[in-house]
């Protein structure tokens, strides 16, 4: 079945007035949350998959550094890049990790599915939080599986440059779902769950490619749940899914989702620091007033799915 976009969620003012009354929303977020934080994302142009050094790290390409079979032939290159990020200090939450604890505070938040492997989310105080890709601030054993002392191989890694072994001499890995592992079991039992009970779904900064994790809740949703975007770009969904999502917010995510926190009085400042304007239906530019864009150059909108399609069975 094909999800046709809703009539009754088409504006800037829809998705305020939905967030209002909303009480089980669903957020889904990837890499372009943390994107502020000093974290790329990995799909963009500054992204980690277009600028990785591969002859530096002796790898023929940078998706192999997050894939299970060549991390088991070799492990050295994932932890020659992973170096940089470990070494980042101190990371602090984004606007949009902000926003997602303000939601749960305000007692709105169902789950926040993160992709996102880097933790923030704990530090902002989320404490409904799936992460769907792990975490790699844990480390286990590839082989016996024991649990590793996370500080000690940090420091270890980054002082030494040693790569962390067990006990029973096999290499430890970060708690990241790499490419050719399934995801964590819990994900899905919780998908399972919250699908039925979810209100509204916001997806934030994130490419949606990668498939079988956060695509099951879009996959499984009630078709008349609302579904939002706010990303720096259009996002396409595949057409056998939907035709789109109801509205898409475009700009960086912490501004818009600061102005969506004016618009719902959880800040002082005034609502008026910022425009929204219409770039295509149902796609709408959100940025500070004092802020030029040109928004004819500046926005791709290959991905916006405006066609009107019928429902199939
Ligand atoms: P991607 O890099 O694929 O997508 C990030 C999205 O965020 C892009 O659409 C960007 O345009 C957008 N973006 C970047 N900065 C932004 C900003 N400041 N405001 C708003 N949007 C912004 O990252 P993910 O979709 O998270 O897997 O990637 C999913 C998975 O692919 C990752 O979890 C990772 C990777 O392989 C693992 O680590 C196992």
């Amino acid at each position: 079945m094909v999800r046709t976009q809703l009539e009754h969620i088409r504006t800037v003012e829809d998705v305020v007035s939905l967030l209002r009354r909303s009480r089980h929303l669903i957020v889904i977020t990837g890499a372009g949350i943390s994107v502020s934080c000093g974290i790329p994302d990995f799909r963009s142009q500054n992204g980690i998959y277009r600028t990785v050094d591969c002859e530096a790290l002796d790898i023929p390409s940078a998706e192999l550094l997050f894939d299970i079979a060549y991390f088991r032939m070799d492990p050295i290159p994932f932890y020659k890049f992973s170096r940089t990020f470990y070494g980042m200090t101190p990371i602090q939450p984004s606007a949009t990790h902000q926003f997602i604890a303000n939601l749960e505070r305000h007692k709105k938040l169902l789950r926040n599915y993160t992709q996102n492997i880097d933790g923030i989310e704990r530090l902002a105080g989320i404490g409904k939080i799936i992460e769907c890709h792990g975490n790699i601030n844990e480390f286990r054993c590839i082989k016996c599986k024991r649990r590793g002392d996370a500080p000690i191989i940090i420091e270890k890694l980054l002082n030494y440059n040693e790569i962390p072994k067990c006990s029973c001499s096999s290499y430890m890995k970060p708690e990241i779902t790499f490419f050719g592992e399934s995801f964590p079991k819990s994900m899905k039992k919780c998908i399972d769950k919250d699908v039925l009970k979810c209100d509204a779904i916001l997806v934030i900064g994130t490419s949606l490619k990668v498939g079988g994790s956060v695509m099951e809740i879009l996959k499984q949703a009630d078709e008349n749940v609302p579904q939002i975007l706010i990303n720096k770009e259009t996002v396409q969904v595949s057409p056998k899914l939907s035709d789109g999502f109801d509205v898409t917010l475009l700009g960086q995510c912490d501004e818009i989702v600061t102005y969506i926190e004016t618009r719902l009085g959880w800040r002082e400042d005034s609502p008026s620091a910022y425009q929204c304007n219409l770039v295509s239906e149902r796609v709408f530019r959100v940025f500070p007033s004092n802020v030029e864009t040109t928004i004819s150059t500046d926005v791709p909108l290959t991905g916006v799915h405006s066609r009107k399609r019928k429902r199939k069975a």
